[in-house]
């Protein structure tokens, strides 16, 4: 088996997986600034990028793996002053971040590539590097941080985000949509935190996002009749709005982050300089 076939079996969705997904599903969008409760989410994600990428001078080149569609890019670039690139292995997903970018007018380099062939070009290359539910669909964690992290330069931050599979969101993805559960890695943040070690990066920080949050729960089943879409999408819309809840009473006093509830699992962390 060469390197490529090998990562290939590591990958528990494929490429396939992820053209039909971004052929299908409707935009969204990123709203971290206008205070609103609903927008909490957004607001919570924009916090954790500026502390993650803090150190980092304007105009830095920031990377996202997996950018396909992605509204945080675009956000990075003018808020951040970043010079951004997108790379992703799903050429429909490239086509949909390209139309996105050019509705926006934010200038965005998009790669069309595999994370583990980027080329040479990109290796060693970028001051920042983020990834958004990317890391789970792979057996080897260990193998696809590392390949994440020789995208940056030594001295460069990794911001890796991935939805917490282990708790009651991991439950109720296992419930609403199975097929869409079984493509993923459950991994608690602790698990994301070794596994960024284990890939000879030093971790600056690890934990969990939010203290609830259902909407990230995706229910798209494809074997579901109309009715089970329906019922599935109003499951989770329910369970959402009682996430709002849990976000009004955080803005008053402080709820703690868990396995068992947040929707995120996040770890920080830095390629170290050779001495
Ligand atoms: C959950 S989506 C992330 C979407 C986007 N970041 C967002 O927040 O809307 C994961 C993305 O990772 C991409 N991906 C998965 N494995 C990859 C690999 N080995 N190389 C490059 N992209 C990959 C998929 O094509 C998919 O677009």
């Amino acid at each position: 088996m060469n390197e490529l076939e090998c990562v290939e079996t590591m990958d528990k969705a494929g490429q396939q997986y992820w053209d039909r997904h971004w052929e299908s599903i409707p935009q969204s969008e990123f709203k971290p600034d206008g205070g609103r409760l609903r927008d909490s989410g957004d607001a919570a994600l924009a916090g954790l990028i500026r502390r993650a990428f803090e150190p980092l001078p304007k105009g830095a080149e920031i990377v996202e793996a997996g950018a396909a569609d992605s509204t945080i890019l675009p956000w990075i670039v003018r808020t951040l002053g970043a010079s951004g690139t997108g790379l992703d292995y799903s050429e429909a997903g490239c086509e949909r971040f390209r139309r996105r970018l050019a509705a926006c007018s934010v200038p965005a380099e998009v790669v069309c590539c595999d994370v583990f062939a980027p080329g040479d070009g990109l290796r060693g290359r970028f001051d920042g590097a983020l990834s958004m539910g990317l890391v789970e669909h792979f057996t080897d964690t260990v193998a696809v941080v590392g390949a994440l992290g020789a995208l940056l330069r030594p001295g460069g931050r990794l911001l890796t985000l991935i939805p917490n599979m282990r708790g009651s969101v991991g439950a109720l993805q296992r419930a609403v949509a199975p097929s869409v559960y079984r493509v993923h890695v459950p991994l608690s943040a602790h698990d994301l935190a070794a596994a960024h070690a284990a890939a000879g990066l030093r971790v600056v920080d690890s934990g969990y996002l939010q203290p609830m949050g259902f909407s990230v729960v995706n229910f798209n089943e494809p074997s579901a009749s109309r009715v089970g879409y329906w019922m599935r999408r109003l499951a989770v819309a329910g369970l959402a709005r009682i996430s709002w809840a849990s976000w009004w009473i955080d803005r008053h006093a402080r709820l703690p982050r868990s396995v068992l509830f947040s929707p995120w699992a996040y770890c920080v962390a830095e390629r170290p300089v050779a001495k």
